[in-house]
């Protein structure tokens, strides 16, 4: 009935269309029958060198099916401080969750690995070498030629907008292109999975509408997933096939929003009214969260 449905705010899975309701009060995972990535009751739980324990994730179970032939970009949505970063590098095998599990085809995730690509929040290029050696550094690692190695990576150069820049050091550049560094360092390995924390953030308005059409040309063409931080609502409604908001610290999934429309994701498309209803759906989930 009408007035058992939650409203916005409160806990859901919901198909977003500009009018939808969330449909169920509290999020619950569907479980895929072959899950790309699955996380189940997956807590972290920091302890200091005083001891002082800091609780970031809380009780996370989500599963992402593996789409065949075509990629997805799920984004996670959240507070400051609420344990975004956290996820991921547990997702990465960066950090060993205290509690729960993290399956990647069927096989639980124990360490760092090269089917996992990570562009993290802060820069992290290697300032030892150019900016073509470090977006050439995973090809080199897997043994391809010169050759080979310099005709994939001119064209992720380009793709980023930093052909000119091939030559030079981490230290003459910007932040933000020292960030597109690191997405051309981790797109061009092609794994399947994806992590990207924020990596749009040092940005201009103008670049940034670049890298995120260079992520959805990379999503169609490539079977991979892609799971993508942001605090932007508008770049996440643009990007995301489904789009996780998340409680503040300690983290659990508030919402689950599908974004199932949008086949031609063009730049009109951000100031159409269908397309301002989802960001107004995320805002109402954002700021009046419920407990
Ligand atoms: N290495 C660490 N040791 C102790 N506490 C940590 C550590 N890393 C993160 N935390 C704490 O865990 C919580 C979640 O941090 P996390 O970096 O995952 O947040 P986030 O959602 O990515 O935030 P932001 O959007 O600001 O990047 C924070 O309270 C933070 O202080
Ligand atoms: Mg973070």
């Amino acid at each position: 009935m009408a007035d058992e449905q939650p409203q916005a705010g409160e806990p859901g899975t919901v198909a977003v269309t500009a009018d939808a309701k969330p449909s169920k009060a509290t999020y619950v995972s569907e479980r895929a029958e072959q899950a790309r990535l699955r996380i189940t009751d997956l807590g972290v739980t920091y302890v200091g060198h005083d001891g002082r324990e800091t609780e970031a994730v809380r009780e996370v179970t989500l599963d992402i099916a593996d789409k065949p032939n075509v990629g997805e970009i799920v984004v996670f949505l959240g507070p400051s401080g609420c344990g975004k970063s956290t996820i991921l590098k547990a997702v990465a095998g960066l950090l060993a969750p205290t509690r729960g599990e993290i399956l990647i085809d069927g096989v639980p995730v124990t360490g760092v690995g090269r089917d996992r690509g990570m562009v993290f929040q802060a820069y992290t290029s290697f300032g030892w070498l150019t900016v073509r050696q470090n977006v050439e550094y995973g090809l080199r690692l897997q043994g391809l030629d010169a050759k080979e190695r310099a005709t994939r990576s001119k064209k992720y150069l380009e793709a980023v907008g930093l052909a000119d820049f091939a030559d030079r050091y981490p230290k003459d550049l910007s932040g933000g292109m020292k960030q597109r560094v690191a997405i051309a360092r981790t797109l061009i390995n092609k794994p399947k999975l994806v992590l990207m924390d924020e990596p749009f953030g040092a940005l201009d308005p103008q670049t940034r509408w670049g890298m995120q059409s260079l992520l959805l040309d990379v999503s169609r063409d490539e079977d991979n997933t892609i799971l993508f931080v942001t605090h932007d609502v508008s770049e996440a409604v643009y990007l995301a096939d489904s789009i996780y908001v998340m409680a503040p610290r300690p983290t659990k999934i508030l919402h689950r929003v599908d974004v199932p429309f949008f086949q031609n994701r063009d730049m009109a498309l951000k100031s159409s009214k269908e397309f301002r209803g989802v960001e107004q759906k995320l805002l109402d989930f954002l700021y009046a969260p419920a407990s």
